[in-house]
């Protein structure tokens, strides 16, 4: 735990950082013109993921200064997850720029807060709807304060799905194989564009299943929310030993309990695991 504040509290100052870049983010996107850029030639960035990611980051290391930040904008530096020592925060500043940039509401700020690799406080916050969601290990997790719960789907039949493509289109063609094999069998996808949504509506029942390949800081909160929420949360494939799961991006499956091993199994085969 760090200093002598509880998670609980570490979890209120985190969806406090989350409201306050949300209304930045916001303000930025109805009151001025969009600023956009690329990374790596084809990622989109916009002015105000970076001004949120510092906003979130400055106040992080002024109240924590000893722990650890990842945070996509400013601090991408993957090796942090690997470190077990010292307390790290997961932050995307703006999960669905993509999203955010065509004026589409399913844009969210995430945060995480982990301890020797283990996620404890996770909060997804969305402006545009004004929905937040917060949970804390071990204590449930909440919509707006209302508690929730994943949609209990038993069967993969009856399930929507969601999932999501990088934005490097060179090795497409094993995402393609896990598609075709869930669009069969599942009841119907849904490309929301933002991972941390896809989860928290994982968590909320609004979908039943959510799989993808991303990165720590698209997941790391929303993966604690879905736990909390009594979502089966895992890879369907392997971790690698002494990495912790709760960070690791790869072949992520996130679904209501029920259909979490038909699934995995779906994916597993599509991906030539067996
Ligand atoms: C993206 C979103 C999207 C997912 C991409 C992510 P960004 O994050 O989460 O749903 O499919 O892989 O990169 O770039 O909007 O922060
Ligand atoms: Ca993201
Ligand atoms: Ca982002």
């Amino acid at each position: 735990m760090s200093d002598s504040l509880s998670l609980r509290d570490i979890t209120d100052f985190a969806e406090a950082l989350a409201k306050e870049a949300g209304e930045l983010i916001r303000r930025e996107r109805e009151e001025s013109t969009l600023r956009t850029d690329y990374k790596d030639q084809t990622e989109l960035v916009t002015h105000a993921d970076v001004l949120a990611d510092e906003f979130i980051t400055n106040a992080i290391r002024e109240r924590f200064p000893n722990h650890r930040i990842l945070s996509e904008e400013t601090m991408p530096d993957l090796t942090q997850a690997e470190h077990l020592d010292t307390p790290l925060w997961i932050i995307d500043p703006i999960d669905g720029t993509v999203n955010y940039a065509y004026g589409h509401p399913q844009v969210a700020v995430s945060i995480a807060y982990a301890e020797r690799g283990q996620v404890q406080v996770g909060v997804v916050h969305a402006p545009f709807p004004g929905e937040t969601f917060r949970a804390t290990k071990g204590e449930g997790a909440t919509l707006n304060g209302q508690p929730i719960e994943h949609s209990g789907a038993t069967s993969p039949r009856q399930s929507l799905f969601a999932t999501g493509f990088p934005y490097t289109k060179d090795n497409l063609e094993p995402l393609i194989k896990r598609l075709d094999a869930m669009i069969h069998q599942c009841r119907d996808l849904r490309r929301i564009g933002s991972a941390a949504l896809d989860i928290c509506w994982v968590a909320c029942g609004r979908l039943d299943i959510y799989y993808e390949n991303v990165s720590p800081w698209d997941f790391a909160a929303a993966r604690l929310i879905a736990w909390e929420a009594g979502a089966t949360v895992g890879h369907f494939g392997d971790v690698p030993a002494g990495y912790p799961a709760d960070l690791w991006g790869r072949d992520i499956l996130i679904s209501a309990p029920e259909v979490w091993e038909p699934v995995r199994s779906i994916l597993r085969t599509a991906s030539g695991y067996e």
